[in-house]
């Protein structure tokens, strides 16, 4: 087991390592996040919102998407590793901030957002309590949470964070460990976020709605 700062150094390592063909078709296995955007998409689609925020944006393919789709909205994305920001702001999108931070203790005002996205970040989390938290912090009340990130069985959960995740660190790579439905659930519950769907899909995907309740 490492110790949090290790985790998070390993992370903005492999991402920066990443960054520059994350998009292209030099992408490697990061192709397989692509995936996820689609679900997301449709997700948000037909829900009202003026301010989303992408925790863990990575290059913003989904800001990118989502900026040409609703070019009234305003979109933050967040990372942990510099390059990625820097490969996000290149890109020049309209009514975009991106801010090089922790999604563990976000730099934005309680009730900021009406939508959260977080997609294939989640896994390199150390303390995802502290995640879900600050997301039910920053979530304008009435706002809503899409989660996209990998789990399965508890026993798949234990080959994969106690083998292949140990042997991906080995190889440099930031991965802290998958969650079973479970574990997620405990941690909406503990945040007080109301949860609209939380599911296995397709390629051991773990698709979570959550909501903060209105005042
Ligand atoms: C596999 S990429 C996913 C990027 C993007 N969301 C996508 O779906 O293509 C994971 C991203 O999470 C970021 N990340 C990892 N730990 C983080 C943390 N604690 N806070 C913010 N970003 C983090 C990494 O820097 C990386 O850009």
């Amino acid at each position: 087991m490492k110790s949090s700062e290790e985790y998070k150094r390993l992370s903005v390592s492999e991402f920066t390592k990443a960054a520059k063909n994350y998009e292209n078709d030099k992408a490697g296995i990061y192709k397989m996040c692509r995936k996820d955007y689609p679900p997301i998409l449709a997700e948000i689609r037909n829900k009202p919102f003026e301010t989303l925020l992408d925790a863990g944006c990575g290059t913003a393919p989904m800001i990118s998407l989502l900026s040409e789709e609703y070019p009234n909205a305003h979109f933050t994305g967040l990372d942990l590793t510099p390059e990625m920001i820097k490969q996000a702001k290149a890109k020049n999108l309209q009514n975009t901030e991106f801010v090089v931070g922790d999604c563990e203790n976000m730099p934005f005002e309680d009730d900021s957002f009406d939508i959260v996205i977080n997609s294939q970040s989640f896994h390199h989390y150390p303390d995802p309590q502290a995640f879900i938290n600050e997301v039910a912090r920053v979530l304008k009340p009435g706002g809503m949470l899409v989660l996209r990130d990998n789990t399965g069985s508890k026993a798949l959960m234990w080959f994969v964070n106690h083998i292949e995740l140990p042997l991906a660190n080995l190889a440099g790579h930031g991965d802290v460990a998958a969650r079973t439905i479970d574990e997620v659930r405990g941690y909406c519950k503990t945040a007080g976020l109301t949860i609209e769907k939380i599911e296995q899909q397709k390629g051991f995907r773990l698709h979570l709605v959550a909501r903060k309740n209105p005042v």
